[in-house]
Protein backbone atom coordinates (compact mmCIF):
# COMPACT_ATOMS: atom_id res chain seq x y z
CA UNK A 1 0.00 0.00 0.00
CA UNK A 2 2.76 2.23 1.37
CA UNK A 3 4.52 1.30 -2.55
CA UNK A 4 1.28 2.44 -4.28
CA UNK A 5 1.09 5.70 -2.42
CA UNK A 6 4.70 6.33 -3.42
CA UNK A 7 4.25 5.76 -7.01
CA UNK A 8 0.91 7.66 -6.77
CA UNK A 9 3.05 11.15 -5.69
CA UNK A 10 5.53 10.50 -8.54
CA UNK A 11 2.95 10.00 -11.11
CA UNK A 12 1.04 13.19 -9.57
CA UNK A 13 4.53 15.17 -9.71
CA UNK A 14 5.44 13.51 -13.02
CA UNK A 15 1.81 15.25 -14.11
CA UNK A 16 2.21 18.31 -12.97
CA UNK A 17 4.97 19.50 -14.14
CA UNK A 18 5.44 22.39 -15.92
CA UNK A 19 7.20 22.06 -19.54
CA UNK A 20 9.63 24.77 -19.49
CA UNK A 21 11.31 23.83 -15.61
CA UNK A 22 10.93 19.86 -16.69
CA UNK A 23 13.29 20.68 -19.38
CA UNK A 24 15.07 23.03 -17.58
CA UNK A 25 16.10 21.19 -14.41
CA UNK A 26 15.96 17.75 -16.43
CA UNK A 27 12.95 16.21 -14.08
CA UNK A 28 12.52 12.75 -15.21
CA UNK A 29 11.22 11.40 -12.44
CA UNK A 30 11.88 7.47 -12.02
CA UNK A 31 9.01 5.06 -12.70
CA UNK A 32 8.63 2.47 -9.74
CA UNK A 33 9.91 -0.77 -11.24
CA UNK A 34 12.81 0.77 -12.33
CA UNK A 35 13.29 2.54 -8.38
CA UNK A 36 12.88 -0.84 -7.18
CA UNK A 37 15.70 -1.96 -9.27
CA UNK A 38 17.72 0.35 -8.32
CA UNK A 39 16.87 -0.15 -4.71
CA UNK A 40 17.39 -3.83 -4.81
CA UNK A 41 20.91 -3.48 -5.44
CA UNK A 42 21.91 -2.06 -2.03
CA UNK A 43 22.98 -5.16 0.55
CA UNK A 44 20.11 -5.68 2.92
CA UNK A 45 20.96 -4.89 6.56
CA UNK A 46 19.49 -5.35 9.73
CA UNK A 47 21.62 -1.89 11.16
CA UNK A 48 19.49 1.49 10.49
CA UNK A 49 21.21 3.53 7.72
CA UNK A 50 22.00 7.00 6.84
CA UNK A 51 20.34 7.73 3.79
CA UNK A 52 21.14 10.29 1.16
CA UNK A 53 18.93 11.19 -2.29
CA UNK A 54 20.26 14.21 -4.36
CA UNK A 55 17.83 15.51 -6.77
CA UNK A 56 15.13 13.98 -5.08
CA UNK A 57 12.33 14.40 -7.53
CA UNK A 58 9.33 13.23 -5.69
CA UNK A 59 11.48 11.41 -3.50
CA UNK A 60 10.49 7.92 -4.93
CA UNK A 61 14.19 6.75 -4.84
CA UNK A 62 15.29 7.57 -1.11
CA UNK A 63 11.10 6.59 -0.05
CA UNK A 64 11.64 2.91 -1.81
CA UNK A 65 15.54 2.74 0.33
CA UNK A 66 13.98 4.13 3.60
CA UNK A 67 10.90 1.44 3.76
CA UNK A 68 13.10 -1.44 3.32
CA UNK A 69 15.22 0.17 6.06
CA UNK A 70 15.32 -0.50 9.68
CA UNK A 71 13.98 1.29 12.28
CA UNK A 72 16.05 4.42 13.10
CA UNK A 73 17.05 5.25 10.17
CA UNK A 74 16.82 8.38 8.45
CA UNK A 75 16.78 10.40 5.22
CA UNK A 76 18.29 13.67 3.48
CA UNK A 77 16.66 14.72 0.33
CA UNK A 78 18.16 18.09 -1.42
CA UNK A 79 15.73 18.87 -4.42
CA UNK A 80 15.57 22.37 -5.81
CA UNK A 81 12.16 22.46 -6.96
CA UNK A 82 10.06 23.44 -4.30
CA UNK A 83 6.68 21.80 -5.57
CA UNK A 84 8.83 18.78 -5.77
CA UNK A 85 10.40 18.84 -2.53
CA UNK A 86 6.90 19.27 -1.34
CA UNK A 87 6.20 16.06 -2.45
CA UNK A 88 9.41 14.42 -1.34
CA UNK A 89 8.83 15.31 2.25
CA UNK A 90 5.19 13.77 1.42
CA UNK A 91 6.80 10.14 0.14
CA UNK A 92 9.07 9.82 2.64
CA UNK A 93 7.16 10.84 5.51
CA UNK A 94 5.33 7.64 4.29
CA UNK A 95 7.93 5.17 5.62
CA UNK A 96 10.12 6.98 7.64
CA UNK A 97 10.09 9.43 11.29
CA UNK A 98 13.63 11.25 10.46
CA UNK A 99 13.45 13.04 7.54
CA UNK A 100 15.20 16.34 6.10
CA UNK A 101 14.26 17.74 2.65
CA UNK A 102 16.18 20.30 1.69
CA UNK A 103 14.71 23.06 -0.79
CA UNK A 104 18.01 24.04 -2.56
CA UNK A 105 20.37 23.25 -4.85
CA UNK A 106 22.92 20.31 -4.03
CA UNK A 107 25.85 22.90 -4.76
CA UNK A 108 24.38 25.11 -2.07
CA UNK A 109 24.63 22.81 0.12
CA UNK A 110 27.70 21.19 2.65
CA UNK A 111 27.12 17.32 3.05
CA UNK A 112 29.48 15.34 5.83
CA UNK A 113 30.56 12.19 4.76
CA UNK A 114 29.11 10.16 6.85
CA UNK A 115 25.86 8.23 4.81
CA UNK A 116 25.10 4.64 4.42
CA UNK A 117 22.97 4.43 1.52
CA UNK A 118 23.19 7.59 -1.31
CA UNK A 119 20.93 6.65 -4.33
CA UNK A 120 20.21 9.32 -7.05
CA UNK A 121 18.60 9.98 -10.51
CA UNK A 122 20.67 13.53 -11.63
CA UNK A 123 20.06 15.77 -13.89
CA UNK A 124 21.73 14.62 -17.50
CA UNK A 125 22.64 17.88 -18.62
CA UNK A 126 26.29 18.59 -20.50
CA UNK A 127 27.84 21.34 -18.16
CA UNK A 128 30.66 23.87 -19.21
CA UNK A 129 33.47 22.05 -17.95
CA UNK A 130 33.56 22.50 -13.79
CA UNK A 131 36.29 21.21 -11.48
CA UNK A 132 34.76 19.63 -8.32
CA UNK A 133 36.84 19.53 -5.53
CA UNK A 134 38.25 16.38 -4.21
CA UNK A 135 40.76 15.41 -1.96
CA UNK A 136 43.20 14.65 -4.39
CA UNK A 137 42.78 18.99 -5.59
CA UNK A 138 39.64 18.45 -7.86
CA UNK A 139 38.79 16.34 -10.62
CA UNK A 140 37.17 18.48 -14.11
CA UNK A 141 33.54 17.16 -15.37
CA UNK A 142 31.22 18.19 -17.91
CA UNK A 143 28.24 16.69 -17.08
CA UNK A 144 25.74 17.33 -14.51
CA UNK A 145 25.48 13.47 -13.73
CA UNK A 146 28.97 13.12 -13.13
CA UNK A 147 29.12 16.28 -10.70
CA UNK A 148 26.15 15.07 -8.25
CA UNK A 149 27.55 11.70 -8.71
CA UNK A 150 31.36 12.92 -7.44
CA UNK A 151 29.46 14.52 -4.51
CA UNK A 152 27.48 11.26 -3.69
CA UNK A 153 30.67 9.47 -3.57
CA UNK A 154 32.18 11.68 -1.39
CA UNK A 155 29.09 11.50 0.99
CA UNK A 156 29.53 7.79 2.02
CA UNK A 157 30.53 6.76 4.95
CA UNK A 158 33.58 3.89 4.84
CA UNK A 159 31.69 0.50 3.74
CA UNK A 160 28.64 3.58 2.28
CA UNK A 161 27.01 2.15 -0.75
CA UNK A 162 25.49 4.51 -4.09
CA UNK A 163 23.29 3.37 -6.42
CA UNK A 164 22.66 6.02 -9.48
CA UNK A 165 20.41 5.99 -12.20
CA UNK A 166 23.09 7.69 -14.87
CA UNK A 167 23.35 7.52 -18.90
CA UNK A 168 26.21 5.19 -19.94
CA UNK A 169 28.24 7.50 -21.85
CA UNK A 170 30.77 7.97 -18.64
CA UNK A 171 31.67 4.48 -19.48
CA UNK A 172 33.80 5.23 -22.78
CA UNK A 173 35.38 8.19 -24.62
CA UNK A 174 37.63 11.46 -23.89
CA UNK A 175 35.45 13.44 -22.03
CA UNK A 176 34.85 11.08 -19.02
CA UNK A 177 38.32 9.78 -18.56
CA UNK A 178 39.13 12.43 -15.35
CA UNK A 179 36.23 11.30 -13.76
CA UNK A 180 36.68 7.72 -14.68
CA UNK A 181 39.74 8.11 -13.27
CA UNK A 182 38.65 9.02 -9.73
CA UNK A 183 35.89 7.39 -9.45
CA UNK A 184 38.09 4.01 -9.57
CA UNK A 185 40.42 5.59 -7.47
CA UNK A 186 37.49 6.28 -4.70
CA UNK A 187 35.42 3.55 -4.70
CA UNK A 188 34.46 -0.01 -5.55
CA UNK A 189 32.56 -0.74 -8.76
CA UNK A 190 29.91 -3.50 -7.68
CA UNK A 191 27.45 -3.48 -10.25
CA UNK A 192 26.67 -2.20 -13.48
CA UNK A 193 23.00 -2.88 -15.55
CA UNK A 194 22.34 -1.36 -18.41
CA UNK A 195 18.94 -1.30 -20.13
CA UNK A 196 18.59 -2.90 -23.30
CA UNK A 197 16.98 -0.51 -25.24
CA UNK A 198 16.07 3.23 -25.35
CA UNK A 199 12.94 5.18 -24.01
CA UNK A 200 11.00 2.07 -22.46
CA UNK A 201 12.13 2.81 -19.30
CA UNK A 202 11.03 6.52 -18.95
CA UNK A 203 8.19 6.28 -22.04
CA UNK A 204 6.17 8.69 -19.63
CA UNK A 205 9.53 11.15 -19.65
CA UNK A 206 10.62 10.85 -23.15
CA UNK A 207 14.18 9.91 -21.96
CA UNK A 208 16.46 9.32 -25.01
CA UNK A 209 19.92 8.59 -23.75
CA UNK A 210 20.55 5.06 -22.97
CA UNK A 211 20.61 4.71 -19.19
CA UNK A 212 21.95 2.47 -16.51
CA UNK A 213 22.42 1.50 -12.86
CA UNK A 214 25.54 2.07 -11.06
CA UNK A 215 26.72 0.69 -7.91
CA UNK A 216 29.43 1.67 -6.06
CA UNK A 217 30.82 1.26 -2.20
CA UNK A 218 33.30 3.02 -0.31
CA UNK A 219 36.33 0.52 -0.06
CA UNK A 220 38.84 -1.43 -1.67
CA UNK A 221 37.50 -2.62 -4.92
CA UNK A 222 35.91 -5.90 -4.72
CA UNK A 223 37.29 -9.00 -6.57
CA UNK A 224 34.39 -9.06 -9.01
CA UNK A 225 31.70 -6.85 -10.36
CA UNK A 226 28.17 -7.81 -11.37
CA UNK A 227 27.13 -6.74 -14.90
CA UNK A 228 23.99 -6.61 -16.40
CA UNK A 229 24.19 -6.23 -20.22
CA UNK A 230 20.79 -6.33 -21.21
CA UNK A 231 18.40 -5.19 -18.41
CA UNK A 232 14.41 -5.08 -18.73
CA UNK A 233 12.87 -2.63 -16.80
CA UNK A 234 10.07 -4.79 -15.81
CA UNK A 235 11.41 -8.15 -13.59
CA UNK A 236 13.38 -8.33 -10.69
CA UNK A 237 17.00 -8.20 -11.12
CA UNK A 238 18.58 -11.11 -9.56
CA UNK A 239 16.13 -12.68 -12.38
CA UNK A 240 17.62 -11.43 -15.21
CA UNK A 241 20.83 -12.86 -17.00
CA UNK A 242 24.07 -11.34 -15.21
CA UNK A 243 27.58 -12.67 -14.68
CA UNK A 244 30.34 -11.94 -11.95
CA UNK A 245 33.55 -10.62 -13.94
CA UNK A 246 36.96 -9.19 -12.64
CA UNK A 247 36.94 -5.28 -13.18
CA UNK A 248 40.23 -5.83 -14.69
CA UNK A 249 38.64 -7.47 -17.83
CA UNK A 250 36.51 -5.46 -18.16
CA UNK A 251 38.78 -1.84 -18.45
CA UNK A 252 40.78 -1.13 -21.55
CA UNK A 253 43.85 1.02 -22.16
CA UNK A 254 45.46 3.69 -19.99
CA UNK A 255 42.06 5.76 -20.26
CA UNK A 256 40.46 2.93 -18.52
CA UNK A 257 37.74 2.75 -20.60
CA UNK A 258 34.93 0.45 -19.14
CA UNK A 259 33.14 -2.01 -21.01
CA UNK A 260 30.07 -4.08 -20.39
CA UNK A 261 31.07 -7.35 -21.19
CA UNK A 262 34.60 -9.60 -21.34
CA UNK A 263 35.71 -9.17 -24.31
CA UNK A 264 35.27 -11.44 -27.31
CA UNK A 265 38.19 -14.02 -26.59
CA UNK A 266 38.72 -14.18 -30.70
CA UNK A 267 40.25 -10.89 -29.99
CA UNK A 268 42.48 -11.42 -27.31
CA UNK A 269 45.68 -12.69 -30.00
CA UNK A 270 45.35 -8.98 -31.58
CA UNK A 271 46.95 -6.02 -29.21
CA UNK A 272 45.18 -2.44 -29.77
CA UNK A 273 45.34 0.15 -32.80
CA UNK A 274 47.12 2.26 -30.82
CA UNK A 275 49.70 0.06 -29.87
CA UNK A 276 50.80 -0.89 -33.72
CA UNK A 277 51.50 2.48 -34.61
CA UNK A 278 47.26 3.07 -36.00
CA UNK A 279 46.59 6.14 -35.09
CA UNK A 280 42.91 7.76 -34.80
CA UNK A 281 42.05 11.05 -36.51
CA UNK A 282 39.03 13.18 -36.42
CA UNK A 283 38.95 14.94 -39.79
CA UNK A 284 40.20 18.52 -39.76
CA UNK A 285 37.41 20.78 -41.66
CA UNK A 286 34.30 22.44 -39.79
CA UNK A 287 32.53 23.30 -42.85
CA UNK A 288 30.50 26.22 -40.82
CA UNK A 289 33.80 28.04 -39.85
CA UNK A 290 34.99 27.20 -43.43
CA UNK A 291 32.07 28.50 -45.43
CA UNK A 292 34.64 30.64 -47.71
CA UNK A 293 36.67 27.78 -48.93
CA UNK A 294 34.24 25.54 -49.84
CA UNK A 295 33.69 25.18 -53.26
CA UNK A 296 30.67 23.04 -56.15
CA UNK A 297 33.48 22.93 -59.01
CA UNK A 298 36.94 22.06 -59.10
CA UNK A 299 39.33 25.05 -58.35
CA UNK A 300 42.84 25.32 -59.38
CA UNK A 301 45.15 24.48 -56.33
CA UNK A 302 42.36 23.48 -54.78
CA UNK A 303 41.77 19.99 -52.95
CA UNK A 304 39.24 17.40 -53.18
CA UNK A 305 36.80 17.56 -49.87
CA UNK A 306 35.28 14.37 -48.70
CA UNK A 307 32.12 13.98 -46.26
CA UNK A 308 30.58 10.78 -44.93
CA UNK A 309 28.29 11.03 -48.21
CA UNK A 310 31.22 10.02 -50.19
CA UNK A 311 31.37 6.72 -48.65
CA UNK A 312 30.05 4.20 -50.93
CA UNK A 313 30.05 1.18 -49.67
CA UNK A 314 33.75 0.18 -48.31
CA UNK A 315 35.39 2.94 -50.81
CA UNK A 316 35.55 6.74 -50.62
CA UNK A 317 34.09 7.72 -54.35
CA UNK A 318 34.87 11.75 -55.53
CA UNK A 319 33.98 13.69 -56.48
CA UNK A 320 29.68 12.26 -56.00
CA UNK A 321 26.81 13.83 -56.89
CA UNK A 322 25.12 15.46 -53.17
CA UNK A 323 24.32 18.63 -52.05
CA UNK A 324 27.21 18.92 -50.43
CA UNK A 325 30.59 20.54 -52.04
CA UNK A 326 33.14 18.17 -52.88
CA UNK A 327 35.89 20.64 -53.49
CA UNK A 328 37.87 23.41 -51.60
CA UNK A 329 40.04 26.27 -52.94
CA UNK A 330 43.44 27.09 -52.38
CA UNK A 331 42.85 29.29 -49.39
CA UNK A 332 41.97 25.84 -47.16
CA UNK A 333 46.24 25.93 -47.76
CA UNK A 334 46.40 27.78 -44.65
CA UNK A 335 44.05 26.51 -42.82
CA UNK A 336 45.44 23.35 -40.97
CA UNK A 337 42.99 21.08 -42.75
CA UNK A 338 44.86 19.36 -45.73
CA UNK A 339 45.86 15.95 -45.46
CA UNK A 340 48.40 14.27 -47.14
CA UNK A 341 47.83 11.93 -50.54
CA UNK A 342 47.80 8.45 -50.11
CA UNK A 343 45.79 5.19 -47.93
CA UNK A 344 43.45 5.35 -45.60
CA UNK A 345 40.76 4.29 -43.65
CA UNK A 346 37.95 6.45 -42.97
CA UNK A 347 35.09 5.84 -40.02
CA UNK A 348 32.12 7.83 -39.68
CA UNK A 349 31.63 9.12 -36.30
CA UNK A 350 28.02 9.59 -36.12
CA UNK A 351 25.55 6.81 -37.36
CA UNK A 352 21.92 6.39 -37.34
CA UNK A 353 19.78 4.11 -35.32
CA UNK A 354 18.70 2.68 -38.31
CA UNK A 355 22.14 2.20 -39.47
CA UNK A 356 22.34 -1.56 -39.57
CA UNK A 357 26.25 -0.92 -37.89
CA UNK A 358 27.71 1.40 -35.46
CA UNK A 359 30.86 1.64 -37.48
CA UNK A 360 31.19 2.56 -41.30
CA UNK A 361 34.65 2.13 -42.56
CA UNK A 362 35.40 3.21 -46.12
CA UNK A 363 39.06 2.82 -47.82
CA UNK A 364 40.89 5.79 -49.54
CA UNK A 365 43.29 6.28 -51.89
CA UNK A 366 44.09 10.02 -52.65
CA UNK A 367 46.55 10.68 -55.47
CA UNK A 368 46.68 14.49 -54.21
CA UNK A 369 46.92 16.15 -50.57
CA UNK A 370 42.68 16.16 -49.90
CA UNK A 371 40.47 17.33 -47.15
CA UNK A 372 38.03 15.52 -44.60
CA UNK A 373 35.23 16.93 -43.33
CA UNK A 374 35.28 16.75 -39.04
CA UNK A 375 32.32 14.30 -39.32
CA UNK A 376 34.85 11.63 -40.49
CA UNK A 377 37.92 10.02 -38.37
CA UNK A 378 40.65 8.97 -40.63
CA UNK A 379 42.90 6.07 -39.34
CA UNK A 380 47.04 7.00 -40.05
CA UNK A 381 50.11 6.04 -39.01
CA UNK A 382 51.50 9.23 -37.78
CA UNK A 383 50.60 11.22 -34.22
CA UNK A 384 47.87 13.28 -33.09
CA UNK A 385 50.47 15.88 -34.54
CA UNK A 386 51.47 14.43 -37.56
CA UNK A 387 49.73 12.46 -40.26
CA UNK A 388 50.99 9.70 -42.55
CA UNK A 389 49.39 7.83 -44.53
CA UNK A 390 48.94 4.16 -44.58
CA UNK A 391 50.64 1.63 -46.81
CA UNK A 392 47.80 0.64 -49.40
CA UNK A 393 46.95 -2.90 -48.23
CA UNK A 394 47.12 -1.94 -44.67
CA UNK A 395 44.39 0.87 -45.31
CA UNK A 396 42.05 -2.00 -47.59
CA UNK A 397 42.80 -4.43 -44.66
CA UNK A 398 41.79 -2.27 -42.05
CA UNK A 399 38.52 -1.41 -43.77
CA UNK A 400 37.43 -5.35 -44.40
CA UNK A 401 38.31 -5.56 -40.11
CA UNK A 402 36.71 -2.49 -39.29
CA UNK A 403 33.29 -3.56 -41.48
CA UNK A 404 33.06 -6.95 -39.88
CA UNK A 405 30.51 -8.02 -36.93
CA UNK A 406 32.82 -9.04 -34.92
CA UNK A 407 34.45 -5.21 -34.51
CA UNK A 408 31.17 -3.96 -34.82
CA UNK A 409 30.07 -5.86 -31.61
CA UNK A 410 32.76 -4.80 -29.63
CA UNK A 411 32.18 -1.27 -30.42
CA UNK A 412 28.67 -1.51 -29.21
CA UNK A 413 29.99 -3.42 -25.37
CA UNK A 414 32.02 -0.11 -25.23
CA UNK A 415 29.37 2.62 -26.45
CA UNK A 416 25.89 2.97 -26.14
CA UNK A 417 25.83 5.76 -28.06
CA UNK A 418 25.71 6.25 -31.62
CA UNK A 419 28.52 8.11 -32.33
CA UNK A 420 31.92 6.50 -33.28
CA UNK A 421 34.41 8.15 -30.93
CA UNK A 422 38.52 8.09 -31.88
CA UNK A 423 39.63 7.96 -28.31
CA UNK A 424 37.59 4.40 -28.19
CA UNK A 425 38.50 3.25 -32.04
CA UNK A 426 42.40 3.47 -30.59
CA UNK A 427 41.82 0.56 -28.34
CA UNK A 428 40.08 -1.55 -30.75
CA UNK A 429 41.80 -4.98 -31.10
CA UNK A 430 43.94 -4.86 -34.86
CA UNK A 431 45.48 -7.45 -36.77
CA UNK A 432 48.78 -7.11 -37.56
CA UNK A 433 49.81 -4.80 -40.61
CA UNK A 434 50.73 -8.14 -42.45
CA UNK A 435 47.33 -9.84 -41.00
CA UNK A 436 45.73 -6.60 -42.67
CA UNK A 437 47.72 -7.25 -46.07
CA UNK A 438 46.77 -10.78 -45.90
CA UNK A 439 42.46 -9.54 -45.20
CA UNK A 440 43.39 -7.08 -48.04
CA UNK A 441 44.48 -9.87 -50.55
CA UNK A 442 41.69 -11.92 -50.12
CA UNK A 443 38.85 -9.54 -50.54
CA UNK A 444 38.77 -6.98 -52.85
CA UNK A 445 37.00 -3.74 -50.77
CA UNK A 446 36.01 -2.79 -54.06
CA UNK A 447 33.70 -5.57 -55.00
CA UNK A 448 29.81 -5.84 -54.74
CA UNK A 449 30.53 -7.26 -51.15
CA UNK A 450 28.17 -8.44 -48.39
CA UNK A 451 28.34 -8.84 -45.00
CA UNK A 452 29.17 -12.72 -44.77
CA UNK A 453 31.88 -12.18 -47.15
CA UNK A 454 33.40 -9.97 -44.79
CA UNK A 455 32.60 -12.13 -41.82
CA UNK A 456 34.11 -14.98 -43.16
CA UNK A 457 37.14 -14.11 -44.44
CA UNK A 458 37.65 -11.98 -40.65
CA UNK A 459 36.76 -16.01 -39.48
CA UNK A 460 39.69 -17.52 -41.95
CA UNK A 461 42.22 -14.52 -40.24
CA UNK A 462 41.09 -16.47 -37.04
CA UNK A 463 41.84 -19.83 -37.69
CA UNK A 464 45.02 -18.90 -39.69
CA UNK A 465 46.43 -16.63 -36.66
CA UNK A 466 45.63 -19.57 -34.19
CA UNK A 467 47.29 -21.98 -36.50
CA UNK A 468 50.35 -19.81 -36.91
C1 LIG B 1 16.19 13.28 -13.39
S1 LIG B 1 15.25 14.08 -12.13
C2 LIG B 1 15.07 12.76 -11.02
C3 LIG B 1 14.26 13.01 -9.81
C4 LIG B 1 14.24 11.88 -8.81
N1 LIG B 1 15.56 11.62 -8.28
C5 LIG B 1 13.69 10.62 -9.42
O1 LIG B 1 14.46 9.69 -9.58
O2 LIG B 1 12.51 10.58 -9.76
C6 LIG B 1 16.45 15.16 -11.46
C7 LIG B 1 15.95 16.01 -10.32
O3 LIG B 1 17.02 16.84 -9.90
C8 LIG B 1 16.50 18.15 -9.62
N2 LIG B 1 17.63 19.08 -9.77
C9 LIG B 1 18.20 19.54 -10.90
N3 LIG B 1 19.25 20.30 -10.61
C10 LIG B 1 19.36 20.32 -9.25
C11 LIG B 1 20.26 20.93 -8.35
N4 LIG B 1 21.29 21.66 -8.77
N5 LIG B 1 20.09 20.71 -7.03
C12 LIG B 1 19.06 19.97 -6.58
N6 LIG B 1 18.16 19.38 -7.39
C13 LIG B 1 18.32 19.53 -8.72
C14 LIG B 1 15.41 18.36 -10.63
O4 LIG B 1 14.47 19.34 -10.21
C15 LIG B 1 14.81 16.94 -10.69
O5 LIG B 1 13.79 16.78 -9.75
Amino acid sequence: MTSETIAQIRNEAAASLSPEQQQQWEQFLTPMPVAEQAVSLFTPTDRPVRILDLGSGSGILSAVVAGQSAAGSSVVAIEQDADLAAASESSLRQVCDDVTVINDSVFNVMLDDQFDRVILNPPYKKIRPMTVATSGGGAKVTNLYTAFLMMAIQALDEGGECVAIIPRSWMNGDYFKDFRKWMLSECSIDALAVYGSRQKHFKDMNVLQEIMLLKVSKRAQAGTVTVYADVVPDRPLERQPHESVALKSLLMGKDQILRIRQQDPRLAVFRPMSDQGLWVSTGKLVWFRNRDVLSDIEQPNGHPLYWSDNQCGMVMTHPIKCDREQWVNGEADSRNVVLPAGSYCLVNRFSSKEQHHRIYASYLHSDVDFVADNKLNYVHQGTSRRTVPLDDRSARGLTLWLSSSIVDEWYRQVSGSTQVNATDLRQLPCPSRMQLGVLADRLPVEGDVDQNQIDETVERLFSWVQAS
